[in-house]
């Protein structure tokens, strides 16, 4: 990357607290991190570190309890209801470890609900073609194996053609070589759409994949480190 880049996401001293009962679990102490439109980027962290709670804060899912959160030119640490809806609607992409379709819809149906209430959506078939599923789409989820019930996953996200995607171990439940072709699926569209995005993993070797691989540590940014280039997950082995 070089030249200007636009800013997406910008936190700064981002705070988190959970109350279970008595307990206070504060998942994040103060997260600094800025995303650029465009770039992939990788977040690294053992489990508990915090990771999925700075995605959903940054995706609109959850509100953060301090600090700033800015996506582009809309404060989402102080946005209402309302507002967090339409801006996860319009703008979010979320792919989840497990795939979450509905399974009495076809791969079809299942992106369909979603570009249904999109403003500018591609259609169900382009965004499954997208992910390689086209002789796909009239299957059921449990006709489908793990990888493509993800895939159909990413097509969902996808096809309203959001700002930014979200990923949140997407490959957690596959085995390696499952895991590499939805990985290069979401590369792919990072390329091909230019869509940011951001990807949670507890494997560092897809952090090779990125163009920045950020850390998280105990609910704080520990490092953040760019790639001199970036490779495709063809090339990645674990
Ligand atoms: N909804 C919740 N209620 C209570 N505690 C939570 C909740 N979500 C996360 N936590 C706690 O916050 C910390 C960070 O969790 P999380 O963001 O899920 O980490 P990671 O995704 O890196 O594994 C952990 O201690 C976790 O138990
Ligand atoms: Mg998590």
């Amino acid at each position: 990357m070089s030249g200007h880049r636009d800013v997406v996401f910008q936190a700064s001293g981002v705070t988190k607290t959970y109350l279970m009962g008595e307990v206070r679990i504060q998942a994040l102490r103060g997260v600094d991190l800025t995303l650029y439109a465009g770039e992939l980027v990788v977040m690294l962290g053992a489990s508990g570190s915090g990771k999925s709670t700075l995605l959903n804060i940054l995706g609109g899912l959850d509100h953060a309890d301090g600090g700033v959160v800015r996506y582009r030119d809309q404060d989402l640490a102080h946005a209402g209801d309302k507002a967090l809806t339409a801006y996860r609607r319009h703008h979010v992409g979320f792919v989840f470890q497990f795939y979450n379709l509905i399974p009495s819809l076809t791969a079809r149906e299942n992106v369909a609900i979603v570009t249904e209430i999109a403003r500018d959506p591609m259609t169900p078939d382009s965004a499954l073609s997208l992910v390689g599923l086209e002789d796909r789409m009239d299957h059921f989820p449990a006709q489908l194996s793990g990888g493509e019930q993800q895939r159909v996953a990413i097509a969902r996200a996808i096809a309203k053609r959001p700002d930014v995607l979200l990923c949140d171990e997407p490959t957690g439940a596959l085995d390696s070589r499952t895991g590499i072709r939805v990985l290069q699926v979401i590369q792919q569209i990072n390329q091909e759409l230019g869509t940011t995005t951001a990807v949670i993993t507890h494997n560092a070797v897809i952090g090779e994949m990125a163009d920045r691989v950020v850390r998280l540590a105990d609910g704080r940014v520990h490092s953040v480190v760019e790639n001199p280039a970036r490779k495709s997950p063809g090339q990645l082995h674990w």
